[in-house]
């Protein structure tokens, strides 16, 4: 997947990490970027083609794959994180929410595009997934759910996708400087830094980008006998 020509179609691109893999995309050659976005006038990038699309829309969702026929990197970036303690009594309800958009926002895009990737010779597919995937901090039970889950969904869609040539790379990341992490006092990376890491590790076909110390810190501890996630 190379993508120099590529045409390239990033959610929630108007601000943050989707801004950047905008940006980061056109940097490296793309022929087009359809940069989506649930209020599409906010998009400020010049050279892309803004999209109006919430990814919890069924027709919105079907009329994007219809209206860009022509793409060949897919990339789910769109998420919410909206923290709660696990017995507070909007938990459960907070959770459905970030289900709906980081779960099956992704799954429902994946399923609307893949016929698009196969009729342009396959192509790609970037999953924006988190540490979180693999850690769960007081006040993340939703939204980690919401990440295991599409990191779950996306090693499925790698096994099955790969029949019609079509590639499938995780991202996880820890802290980035952008609006979800506004207010926390952290190291952060810079989302232009894993915005190109990201579309490198696509353009080497890998499966799997670790886009910080973090990353590869909590993933190697997975298989130890004090795995991160344990507390
Ligand atoms: N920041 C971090 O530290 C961090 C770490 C690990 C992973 N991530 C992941 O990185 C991705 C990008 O996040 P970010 O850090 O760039 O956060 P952000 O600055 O808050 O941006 C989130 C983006 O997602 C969009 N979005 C939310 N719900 C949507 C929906 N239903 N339909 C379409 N777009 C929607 C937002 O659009 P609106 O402007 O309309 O709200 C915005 O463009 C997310 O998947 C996030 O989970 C972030």
């Amino acid at each position: 997947m190379k993508l120099k020509n590529a045409v390239v179609f990033i959610t929630g691109a108007n601000r943050g990490l989707g801004r950047a893999l905008a940006q980061a995309a056109l940097a490296a050659g793309a022929a087009k970027v359809y940069a989506a976005a649930r209020d599409p006038a906010g998009i400020d990038l010049p050279g892309v083609v803004p999209v109006a699309l919430d990814v919890t829309d069924a027709a919105q969702v079907a009329a994007a794959a219809a209206q860009c026929a022509d793409v060949t990197l897919l990339i789910n970036n769109a998420g919410i994180l909206e923290g709660a303690p696990v017995l507070a009594d909007d938990a459960i309800a907070t959770a459905r929410r970030q289900l709906e958009t980081n779960f099956f926002g992704v799954w429902a895009l994946t399923q609307a595009f893949a016929p698009v990737l196969q009729a342009n010779g396959g192509g790609a597919v970037l999953n924006v997934l988190s540490v979180l995937s693999w850690l769960t901090m007081p006040g993340t039970a939703g939204y980690s759910a919401s990440k295991a889950a599409a990191w779950a969904l996306s090693n499925g869609l790698r096994a099955e996708l790969k029949a019609q040539g079509t590639r499938v790379t995780n991202l996880h990341v820890g802290y980035m400087d952008t609006d979800m992490t506004r207010g926390l006092d952290t190291p952060k990376s810079a989302p232009a830094d894993v915005a190109r890491l990201a579309l490198e590790g696509v353009e080497a076909g890998n499966f799997e980008v670790l886009a910080d110390d973090i990353s590869r810190h909590v993933k190697q501890s997975l298989s130890t006998p004090t795995p991160a996630y344990a507390g």
